[in-house]
């Protein structure tokens, strides 16, 4: 059986969950002058499709694209778990190597939680949610990425340092800058320890 509709609101988007699709708009942000406004929500979701295809052409599951209008996204709805509920070793391990295909193909997630990662009934990996993505090159700009995710992981009840070595294997399995973006990603945490105090 098909998965009931559902409906989420975040500060970006309203997104639907209807049947076999997924319906993601930008809403108006009354803050912003109008003309502006139109014009980030128009380029943000013109770049979260253009984004989501790319990752999709380079081989990193992604929801297929059904429609781009001006400032909603029609997309596949993937059938199973956000990656917090369910991740496991061999989760955190497949999601370090799709992490490191969008890292050396100059793709920075920008969101990158286990909230915006799925596995899917098929048991594959999906990423969602490149509503902050960008295409960027730097090892600061990856070692955020990551620093991002391991984050998220202390959330999860397995144990986030497993979890975390496993993403590391993977990560450097398929991106030979990995170690340079890993310091810099403990670079990042120390910094922000010291911030927070
Ligand atoms: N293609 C999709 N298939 C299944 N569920 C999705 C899909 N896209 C989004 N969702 C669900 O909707 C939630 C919010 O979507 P997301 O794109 O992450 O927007 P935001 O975090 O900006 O609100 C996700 O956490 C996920 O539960
Ligand atoms: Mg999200």
């Amino acid at each position: 059986m098909r998965s009931s509709n559902e409906r989420f609101q975040c500060a970006e988007a309203i997104v639907e969950l209807k049947g076999e699709l997924v319906y993601k708009r930008r809403i108006e942000k009354r803050y912003r002058v109008r003309e502006i406004d139109e014009r980030i929500r128009k380029e943000r979701t013109k770049s979260e499709a253009k984004i989501i295809s790319e990752a999709r052409r380079k081989g990193v599951p992604t929801p297929i694209i059904v429609d781009v209008e001006e400032y909603e996204l029609v997309m596949e709805r993937v059938d199973g778990n956000l990656a917090k509920e369910v991740i496991d070793e061999d989760v955190s391990e497949r999601i370090g190597e799709f992490v490191g295909i969008l890292h050396k193909n100059g793709i920075i997630h920008g969101d990158l939680t286990t909230s915006n990662i799925m596995v899917g009934k098929d048991n594959r990996i999906y990423f969602i949610d490149f509503g902050l993505s960008f295409i960027e090159s730097s090892t600061e700009a990856r070692g955020v990425d990551v620093h991002v995710f391991f984050q998220s992981l202390k959330g999860t009840h397995e144990s986030h340092e497993q979890l975390k070595e496993s993403f590391i294997t993977g990560y450097k399995r398929t991106f030979s800058d990995a170690s340079q973006v890993l310091k810099r990603a403990e670079e990042i945490e120390r910094r922000g320890r010291y911030v927070e105090r």
